[in-house]
């Protein structure tokens, strides 16, 4: 089986307005005709918009978030099927800011999984230990359980990538090292293969966590890193393409 194409997936978060559409236009320019699939997953609210203003382009749109059900009695919920009305393409599923401020459990994210794959999206689905799990020796154990029990059966057969994300290292400037980053990412792919036998080894595994130009190169061209999940790098057009460019 070929290696997976990376996959480098800028999330906005709760940042942007309108007058944010035109640093995705900057991004959409400049990706050229790099090796990586790209994407940015802007607030909901843009989402439209934005795919409208990169129809045609290599630039996809994903959603940040979506619900376990497809319709209903959600009141300020979004569901696959509308970011996909929308123009998304792909959806995080289980940010370490949506598991810690929402409670999202591993069997939430992964009924949004199995939501997201009803409406066509393509899951990148987040794991990732506390500071305090990895200084008790327990990160592989927690990433590992999350991906068992985040990752539905139904993915079989599916495009959809993991995104390992120490939540010690998301906006706060601290990076795992390289080994640190490629001990986890093979226990992730060993589970993986365990889970989807060789169709377990055509997913990409994202590293996120403070990725930035100046440290791009080094992480993406780790073992078994295929790509990665920006936040605040990912907002200004000249610091993702940099990002993108390092692949
Ligand atoms: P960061 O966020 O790049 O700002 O650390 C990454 C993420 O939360 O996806």
């Amino acid at each position: 089986m070929t290696a997976p194409t990376p996959l480098i997936a800028g999330n906005w978060k709760m940042n942007g307005t309108s007058a944010s559409l035109a640093e995705a236009q900057a991004i959409a320019e400049g990706v050229g005709d790099c090796p990586a699939r790209v994407a940015i997953c802007p607030p909901s609210i843009l989402i439209h918009r934005m795919a409208q203003a990169l129809a045609g382009g290599k630039v996809l749109v994903g959603g940040q978030d979506a619900h376990w059900d497809d319709a209903g009695a959600f009141t300020g919920d979004i569901s696959g099927e509308m970011l996909a009305d929308a123009g998304a393409k792909l959806v995080i599923l289980g940010h370490s800011e949506r598991r810690e401020g929402y409670r999202e459990t591993d069997e939430v994210v992964a009924n949004k999984a199995r939501a997201a794959l009803r409406a066509g999206l393509e899951p990148i689905v987040c794991v990732g230990e506390t500071l305090e799990q990895r200084k008790a020796g327990r990160a592989l154990e927690v990433v590992t359980g999350q991906v068992r029990g985040s990752l539905p059966a139904e993915l079989a057969g599916q495009t959809f990538s993991v995104a390992y994300e120490p939540v010690w290292a998301i906006g706060t400037g601290l990076t795992p090292t390289t080994p640190e980053i490629e001990e986890v990412h093979r226990a992730i792919r060993a589970t993986l293969v365990e889970l989807f036998g060789e169709h377990g080894k055509s997913a990409p595994i994202l590293y996120g966590g403070s990725v930035k130009p100046g440290n791009a190169a080094e992480i993406l061209h780790a073992d078994e890193v295929g790509g990665a999940l920006v936040g605040g790098a990912s907002l200004k057009a000249a610091d993702f393409l940099a990002i993108v460019r390092a692949v």
